[in-house]
């Protein structure tokens, strides 16, 4: 079934030729139509990818029709604005497609200066379809996009990189922070940082454990980036990998350490955390712990019951909670 958005983009008829590239599409709508793609989701790119689509953090390919599937963090979505600029034409066209509560509206309105006035196509099923062209190509380097921060905390420092859609943009999340200042001496060997966001974490690890060899994994591209460029500047050795939940990693950890994600619209989803408990047991060595941060009041002790023989809260500060199970 496709996403609402590319419904609306089906009822318009629009495209001319097949040059045509969908960029941050959530579904199979690229294959359906045989245009190229390119996903900045791992998962979405498993599952929905043919073999024209490309996976990573930055758009480097052409099209005389682009559509960009409108990402909610508007600098995320300002940031693919330019990273577009640098690779489209004039005389391309590009469409900006998205939810109605997406922040569309208000990008729609707002464009850089060097792409033209946003013409409406349709709007339907709570989505808006745009289209606007560019006035003037620009080069783009997505270096320049990294948000440079420092944490402080434990008595100890690290230098975080990120970049706009990835998890704590601008500052270090209090849950993480109580991780930090809760990661057992007895950290070492062969360690996994699950959901990485910017690499806080493995990167921590790295600089202040006697972990052996650190391992990162997330399902974003941007999030894989700016993890690559927080390890470089922490002097970090480890490895980077895309993965859906635990797909794609390798398995016999002495250690998983999470922030793991969970999702709060109107009902609170923790499908992914989840997948990520049941899965984690046999991506562990026999002596293997998880250890994660949680907010409080989600029912993670009993859920990782399930999957666990023992589980023990380490720390608990009111809002967020350490658990370590094994
Ligand atoms: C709560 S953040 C934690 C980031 C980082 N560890 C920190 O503490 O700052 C959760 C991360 O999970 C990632 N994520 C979301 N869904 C995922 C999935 N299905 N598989 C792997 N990672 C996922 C997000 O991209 C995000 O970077």
């Amino acid at each position: 079934m496709l996403d609402k958005t590319s419904q609306l983009l089906i009822r318009q008829q629009l495209f001319t030729s097949d040059d045509v590239l969908l960029v941050n599409a959530q579904d199979a709508y690229a294959e359906q139509t045989g245009a190229a793609s390119h996903y900045l989701h791992w998962g979405h790119y498993q599952q929905f990818g043919d073999l024209r689509a490309k996976f990573g953090a930055e758009v480097q390919q052409r099209a005389t029709q682009v559509v960009l599937y409108v990402p909610k963090e508007k600098s995320l979505a300002l940031m693919l604005l330019d990273n577009l600029a640098a690779v489209m034409q004039p005389t391309d066209t590009l469409y900006l497609v998205g939810d109605n509560k997406g922040g569309i509206r208000s990008l729609a309105k707002k464009l850089p200066a060097n792409w033209g006035n946003c013409i409406k196509i349709a709007s339907g099923n709570h989505c808006l379809l745009y289209s606007t062209q560019l006035l003037e190509p620009a080069p783009f380097n997505l270096s320049s996009y990294l948000t440079p921060y420092l944490i402080d905390t434990a008595d100890k420092t690290l230098k975080v990189f990120n970049l706009p859609g990835v998890f704590s943009h601008q500052h270090l999340d209090p849950g993480t922070d109580l991780l930090l200042q809760h990661l057992p001496l007895s950290i070492s060997g062969k360690v996994l940082d699950f959901a990485c966001g910017s690499g806080v974490i493995a990167s921590w690890l790295g600089k202040y454990s006697s972990a052996e060899s650190i391992h990162l994994s997330d399902v974003s591209a941007l999030a894989l980036q700016a993890s690559q460029h927080t390890l470089n500047a922490n002097q970090v050795q480890a490895s980077c990998i895309a993965s859906d939940g635990l797909n794609q990693v390798a398995g016999n950890y002495d250690w998983i350490i999470s922030n793991p994600p969970f999702h709060t619209g109107k009902n609170t989803d923790y499908e992914i955390a989840r997948r990520f408990f049941a899965a984690a047991p046999s991506q562990l060595n026999k002596n293997g712990r998880l250890l994660i941060v949680a907010n409080s009041f989600l029912p993670y002790p009993e859920l990782l019951g399930q999957y666990f023989k023992t589980v023990v809260e380490k720390a608990n500060n009111g809002r967020f909670r350490i658990l370590e199970a094994h």
